[in-house]
């Protein structure tokens, strides 16, 4: 099994090693544009990879995409990270270029690669790299939800003081400060209610802090976080390559589920090794199929941007 990682910064590079830690596959290829990032951190890596235990050989190439060839998962991380006081959605002007390009070059050289799109504005990045690759929608997946759910466990768990692993918490729509939605009467303490445990002020304020968990991050760090958004990759690559047939948050083409019709939007999907399987209706009530449609507008507006 081949595993690409396009775009070597942080958050590729994160993604690769959580995958090669994990031994997801034998081969993994990070890519960059940059002359010899990549080739620096996979060797980098392979010199961890005797301390680690770690048999997976990652090899870095200066954006030669016949070293990718064959790539069974390809992850797009590539396109500049936001600054402080950026949204997600001012980065389409430069990321959108990059997107398409990465993605007539991964068509190329992998025509049966299952991608996984992270860089940001990450719904309308996917639209893109669906609509411009014109990939079967199952091939084509947008990692916001899982990261976002990640979050909202890390807020849950500290307004609770309990563990993460007992918590179920999905967050679904657009991965945007404003346009995410955590929800918070679904979010389960091993089977009872949050809401049985937080009072709704708490439960307002962990669902705002999660909507922004991004931002906060960039602010504290000066730039995109890396750590959360990486594992999340790896962690859809392994569902993939395992064929888990998990249910997990992801951005994915919808045509007529949840209400909406030619978008790619975060919704709860099963993901095995065709990508994603089904969409999952969880009955959202009037309160969340109004916020769902308010984020979707707002990740078609996005889309408008685009010239495909
Ligand atoms: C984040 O929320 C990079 O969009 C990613 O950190």
């Amino acid at each position: 099994m081949k595993v690409t990682v396009v775009g070597a910064g942080a958050v590729g590079a994160t993604c690769a090693d959580n995958i090669a830690r994990k031994e997801l596959c034998e081969e993994l290829v990070l890519l960059d544009i940059k002359q010899g990032i990549s080739e620096g951190k996979a060797m980098d890596f392979m010199q961890s990879a005797a301390l680690l235990g770690s048999d997976t050989k990652i090899t870095g190439t200066t954006n030669d995409y016949k070293k990718t060839a064959g790539s069974s998962v390809v992850i797009i991380t590539s396109g500049i990270p936001r600054k402080p006081g950026m949204t997600r959605e001012e980065l389409i002007g430069i990321n959108a270029g990059i997107v398409k390009g990465v993605t007539q070059n991964i068509l190329e050289n992998s025509p049966d690669a299952i991608i996984i799109v992270i860089s940001n504005p990450m719904d309308t990045m996917t639209y893109l790299a669906l609509k411009s690759s014109g990939l079967p929608k199952h091939r084509i997946i947008g990692m916001g939800g899982i990261l976002d759910s990640s979050r909202f466990k890390y807020y849950l768990s500290a307004a609770m003081g309990c563990s993460m692993q007992d918590l179920q918490a999905v967050v679904i729509g657009g991965h945007g400060d404003t346009t995410m939605i955590p929800l918070t009467r679904l979010a389960t303490y091993n089977g009872t209610p949050v809401s049985n445990i937080l009072d709704e002020a708490t439960l307002k304020k962990v669902a705002a802090d999660t909507m922004v968990g991004g931002a906060t991050l960039t602010g504290l760090l000066g730039t995109s976080a890396w750590y959360a958004p990486g594992a999340a990759g790896a962690t859809l690559v392994e569902a993939i390559v395992r064929d888990e047939k998990k249910l997990i948050p992801c951005c994915v083409m919808l045509d007529g589920e949840y209400g909406q019709k030619d978008i790619c939007i975060g919704v709860p999907v099963v993901i095995g090794k065709t990508g994603w399987k089904k969409i999952i209706d969880f009955k959202l009530d009037d309160a969340e199929k109004a916020a769902f449609n308010k984020s979707a507008d707002a990740v078609r507006n996005m889309n408008c941007a685009l010239q495909i």
